[in-house]
């Protein structure tokens, strides 16, 4: 296994024969420490007098079609930070599997003319008049598709995030706005900062911790498995000890799952999944990761057992619908939780199945916990990243369109602006 971060693609990482994605660009982005911890001379002449932005160029239509002809690339004049913000340059930005709704005609957030600026991202502080962050500074915050912006530690967006214990561990109003810790800083890329330690990552520690202890004799359903927080979460039930059962989508994508893992994986798409299912696994499932509802959270809820454990995260069989016409999606939900149809909601408490349902957010307050026992099990290659950064900023809008078009990244998209 080589750690060079520049040239090794996942295949090279795992040592395994796993698809090699056609995206170019891949790192690894395992032991190598972070490049720099700031000393910007942002003052010397060379200092850029415009920052470069992608902006929508026109929304995305029901066909929910992203082209190149949906991005324009904009020059605008390097903002001065007003009292109680900072200039910052972008170094890293992770990719939503949501971006492209957020860009659609009617009902999206991200308007013709402005940036999808709720990016989680890295990115480091150039000159700051902000009460937490200093010049240097390499911190976690959201950002859009653009070179340079300004931001602020006060920034709510993203829902209320003034919790005093958040207010007091990252000194900002926003729980997925900080400072990364020297000590994370000198382990870790900024990819797996925001990949392991990031929102996906963090979403599997929680739900694996909710749903604990996973123990050797638990059978664990992980869906989305070749996908960000999937992904995270197969590795986490496996250290554990437990029998993890992957998916993807296609025998190819599950090959990989297996091939990177060492997990048994189905294709979600196969039409006897059921049947094979219950034959890989006939004492059936004692916890179910799902992060995609659908067709597959319904076949997995059936061969689920009593007294089961269930971490319902995210929705992604909706999300994705346009690529899976071959699925009636479902339309009856629950309204809390993420893309669950009536009938497992009501396998679940047929069941007596204990249910987990949030935003990762609201475990924001155990960010240090997670981020020590992860380091661990990263350093001790146990955890591995997964994810495809697509470096350079010009190809950000295809980046963000190989999330669509069938090139499907595996594990965290990411598109990185600088070093
Ligand atoms: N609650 C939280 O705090 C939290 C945090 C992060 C994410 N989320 C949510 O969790 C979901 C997953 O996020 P992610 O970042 O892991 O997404 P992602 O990286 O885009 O991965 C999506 C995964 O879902 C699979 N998939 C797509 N369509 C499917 C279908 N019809 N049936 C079964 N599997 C399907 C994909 O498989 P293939 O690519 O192989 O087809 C892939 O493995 C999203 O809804 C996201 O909003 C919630």
């Amino acid at each position: 296994m080589t750690t060079d971060s520049n040239s090794v693609s996942r295949r090279g990482l795992f040592g395994a024969a796993g698809k090699a994605t056609v995206l170019a660009g891949i790192t690894s982005g395992l032991t190598a420490p972070f490049r720099s911890l700031g000393g910007v001379a942002w003052a010397a002449d060379s200092a850029p007098k415009t920052l470069k932005k992608w902006v929508v160029a026109k929304p995305v239509g029901d066909d929910l079609k992203l082209t190149p002809a949906h991005f324009k690339l904009v020059e605008e004049p390097m903002p001065v930070p007003k009292q109680g913000e900072a200039l910052i340059q972008v170094i890293l930005v992770n990719i939503h599997s949501g971006t492209r709704n957020r860009m659609k005609a009617g009902r999206g957030s991200t308007k013709v003319g402005e940036t999808d600026d709720t990016n989680y991202a890295c990115a480091r502080v150039i000159q700051s008049r902000d009460k937490t962050y200093k010049d240097g500074d390499i911190i976690a915050c959201q950002a859009g598709w653009n070179t340079y912006q300004t931001t602020t530690s006060e920034r709510t967006r993203g829902g209320p995030g003034e919790f005093a214990l958040v207010d007091e561990l990252n000194g900002t109003k926003s729980r997925t706005s900080y400072v990364f810790r020297p000590v994370m800083l000198k382990q870790f890329k900024p990819d797996v900062l925001l990949d392991i330690f990031g929102t996906s990552g963090l979403t599997a520690y929680y739900g694996i911790r909710e749903c604990g202890p996973i123990m050797p004799r638990d059978r664990v359903a992980v869906a989305g498995t070749t996908g960000s927080v999937g992904s995270m979460a197969a590795q986490i039930c496996k250290l554990k000890g437990a029998h993890v059962i992957g998916f993807g989508g296609g025998p190819e994508r599950a090959k990989w799952v297996t091939d990177n893992f060492g997990i048994q994986a189905f294709d979600y798409r196969d039409p006897n999944l059921e049947a094979k299912l219950k034959a890989a696994v006939p004492e059936g499932f004692d916890v179910y990761c799902d992060g995609v509802g659908g067709p597959l959270s319904e076949i997995i809820a059936k061969q689920m057992n009593r007294d089961g454990r269930y971490f319902s995260y995210g929705e992604s069989a909706d999300i994705y619908a346009d690529l899976q016409q071959q699925h009636t999606t479902t339309s009856a939900k629950s309204a809390e939780m993420f893309g669950m149809s009536d009938s497992v909601a009501k396998m679940i408490k047929d069941k007596h199945i204990k249910l987990e349902a949030w935003n990762q957010a609201v475990w924001a307050q155990d960010r240090i916990e997670a981020e020590n026992i992860m380091s661990e099990w990263v350093n001790t290659g146990r955890l591995k990243p997964i994810n495809t950064v697509i470096k350079g900023f010009e190809k950000a809008p295809d980046g963000i369109i190989s999330q669509y078009d069938g090139r499907n990244p595996y594990g965290k998209l990411q598109l990185q602006f600088a070093d």
